[in-house]
């Protein structure tokens, strides 16, 4: 669904991502993990079509990238709500740029699903930091896209919150499985989503090392196989890091 051929990019100078071969299967997890500065957003936003790459070709369902994709989702680190309009509306707001109609429904099921079915007309500064994000997976998720981007979502919250939300993170994609490319700096997180994780080295990101991850899901934190693929994971991320 999403592959990368060589690509690489370089900022005025700087090479940030270095002949990366890349591919994710339909409804595919894959997570990318690496150092501060290695390249992965830049990675994410050459196969969302916000940026060309300067060397290489990205292609998503088989069509080069040149442009963003209404099939494509992208999700940041801040949930990037519009504070003036309310929880539903905000999750609507793709469906509206797209000028699909009809996605009320919809967007209540996702917010029902999320834990989030009372607070359609609430606005932004009404929820918690976790709850905004849900809303902007939810938003995410309206277009039905069949590629999710995603850039270090959890971030920006507590261990608690961002369990709770990898779990539902798990929970949808189980419901409706799309391909996601994935990036965290968690290992933890890595391992409870990913079909298999990509190890980037520091600037230029190259891969170093593919971590596959076949373990049956859902998948628990703590999960005595999920510290053992955690702990070689770290193996790996330690032979990058010096
Ligand atoms: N818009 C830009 N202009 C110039 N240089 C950039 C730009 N964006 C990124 N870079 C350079 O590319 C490198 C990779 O940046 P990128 O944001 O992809 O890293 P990252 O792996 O996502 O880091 P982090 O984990 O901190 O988010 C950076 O070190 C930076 O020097
Ligand atoms: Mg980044």
């Amino acid at each position: 669904m999403i592959s990368l051929h060589q690509v690489s990019h370089t900022f005025g100078g700087v090479r940030a991502v270095e002949g990366v071969d890349l591919d994710v299967g339909e409804h595919e997890f894959v997570a990318v993990i690496g150092r501060s500065g290695c390249g992965k957003s830049t990675l994410l936003r050459l196969v969302a079509g916000l940026l060309t790459p300067t060397g290489g070709r990205v292609f998503v369902a088989g069509e080069e990238v040149t442009r963003p994709r209404r099939d494509v989702s992208v999700m940041f680190q801040r949930p990037a709500l519009l504070p003036w309009r309310t929880v539903l509306a905000n999750v609507l707001l793709p469906a509206e740029i797209l000028g699909l109609r009809d996605h009320r429904a919809r967007a209540h099921e996702l917010l029902e699903l999320v834990g989030l079915g009372g607070f359609a007309t609430r606005l932004p500064h009404e929820l918690s930091g976790g709850m905004q994000q849900r809303v902007s997976l939810c938003r995410s998720l309206i277009q039905s896209p069949r590629v999710m981007l995603m850039d270090e979502p959890f971030s920006a919250l507590d261990a608690i919150t961002r369990t709770d939300l990898s779990l539902e993170l798990q929970r949808v994609q189980r419901e409706h499985p799309r391909s996601v490319l994935f990036v965290t700096h968690s290992i933890d997180e890595a391992v409870l989503l990913a079909d298999r994780i990509v190890v980037l080295t520091p600037r230029p990101g190259r891969v170093h090392a593919v971590v596959d991850v076949r373990l049956p899901r859902p998948r628990a934190l703590g999960q005595v196989e999920l510290d053992e693929v955690s702990r070689s994971l770290r193996a790996v991320l330690g032979e990058v890091t010096v």
